[in-house]
């Protein structure tokens, strides 16, 4: 990408991915509980009675495409935790999910009632991920960079934001802390040069992330009680935990399947590393949307490949990113990238890797080692080498 398009870009995902605290709202004092923000004056508004969502589609507004990405990041919400989404009318608090407000795409924190609560969408949040952001605002959840820790993780120069961006950067007072920092979220805005970095240089292209992470999973599982009843149902493994929208299977970490966690998902390879660098190329072919220009190309969601490296015990695994192409250099690595789990606790998001294509090796204790790439738009190839070292 050029530096221009990079630097639209980065404008349009700052003023086009917001939500504000709630669309004629803004004027009454929110307050925050943890990741899950409260309007303290209302307290039955706030989480979805039963963690269900009744909503319907303002069709007059918003076209089908624009209902596949939402549709598509209900059902990834609704089998990872115990949210519903309902069409069924009632007479309570409705959701209006509308593309009236041509400006911009933005969801209320929570449920903050009237009889038809609006959730504006336009065309530039159209992807799953961007509408999962939008879901998950919906159920009470503010930015990851608005959590009280986040000066932690981040370095954040509120001053040179805008007025209206402002509102997307500050902490919030009065909230918990559901889960540990992870900038892979879908909540976590992409970086702005110099004035919103990662404290961690190599999560720069991580924030933005459209791929909704076991952590943002795990936080609504939380915040609405969502559980299994028989919990020894199934015994998860690699840190999941039972699933519940469906408790004879676990929710995994990225880059692990099967029902307990314990297998390499599909597609992809599993691979024994030797002391010698061995070399693998795969590629994913994830197409080209062809009425469509700019970043309206790629699919609504990503297509995945996993490897897992396994070595004998007490081995550190090396990871050479040696070649990728047809990868499009973009924050937060919406159009693709790749992933080694680097990390000891592999809930959380390691470094993803988009722009820079000069080799990089990443290592890991992990065993196995998983590497996840991710691709919505055209032909990416890699070739990976890898070894283990004492
Ligand atoms: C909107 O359109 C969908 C089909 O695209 C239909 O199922 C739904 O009932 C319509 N909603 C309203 C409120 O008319
Ligand atoms: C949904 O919101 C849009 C935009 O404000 C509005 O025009 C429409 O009438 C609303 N639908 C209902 C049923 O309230
Ligand atoms: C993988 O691709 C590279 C070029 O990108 C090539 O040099 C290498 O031989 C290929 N390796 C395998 C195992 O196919
Ligand atoms: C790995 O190292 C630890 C401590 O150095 C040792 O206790 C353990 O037995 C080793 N495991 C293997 C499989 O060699
Ligand atoms: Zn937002």
């Amino acid at each position: 990408m050029s530096y221009l398009s990079h630097l639209i870009f980065l404008l349009l995902s700052l003023f086009f991915c917001e939500a504000r605290a709630g669309d004629n709202y803004d004027e009454r004092s929110i307050r925050a509980k943890r990741q899950f923000l409260v309007q303290n004056f209302l307290p039955e508004y706030g989480s979805w009675p039963e963690g269900t969502v009744n909503y319907f589609f303002d069709n007059a507004t918003f076209d089908f495409n624009q209902q596949k990405s939402v549709l598509n990041a209900m059902e990834k919400i609704s089998s990872h935790t115990c949210i519903k989404y309902s069409t069924e009318e009632n007479d309570d608090v409705m959701l209006n999910i509308t593309s009236y407000d041509s400006s911009n795409c933005w969801a209320a924190i929570g449920r903050v009632g009237g009889r038809h609560q609006r959730l504006n969408f336009v065309k530039h949040c159209y992807s799953t991920g961007m509408a999962a952001h939008e879901l998950i605002h919906n159920l009470g959840f503010i930015h990851a960079h608005q959590r009280l820790d986040r000066d932690d993780y981040l370095i954040v120069n509120l001053e040179t934001f805008s007025d209206n961006a402002r509102p997307q950067y500050i902490i919030h007072r009065n909230q918990w802390t559901l889960v540990p920092y992870d900038y892979g979220s879908v909540m976590q805005y992409a970086l702005t040069d110099d004035d919103f970095v990662p404290r961690d240089e190599k999560y720069k292209e991580t924030m933005g992330s459209e791929i909704v992470a076991f952590y943002d999973y795990f936080m609504i599982n939380q915040l609405y009680e969502c559980s299994c009843a028989n919990e020894n149902q199934i015994e998860c493994k690699n840190q999941g935990y039972p699933n519940p929208a469906k408790c004879s299977e676990c929710n995994c970490p990225l880059g692990y399947g099967g029902a307990d966690c314990s297998q390499r998902p599909e597609p992809g390879i599993s691979l024994e590393a030797t002391n010698e660098w061995q070399s693998t190329n795969f590629s994913l072919d994830a197409g080209v949307v062809d009425n469509e220009v700019g970043k309206y190309r790629r699919q609504i969601d990503f297509i995945y490949h996993y490897l897992w490296i396994t070595a004998p015990g007490n081995k550190t695994i090396q990871v050479k990113v040696q070649e990728m192409s047809g990868v499009e250099c973009s924050d937060g690595c919406i159009f693709g990238g790749i992933e080694v789990k680097t990390k000891n606790d592999n809930r959380l998001t390691s470094p993803r890797k988009c722009c820079d294509q000069k080799s990089e090796i990443f290592e890991s204790r992990n065993n196995p080692t998983v590497v996840m790439a991710f691709n919505s738009l055209g032909l990416d190839t890699y070739n990976i080498e890898y070894r283990f070292t004492d």
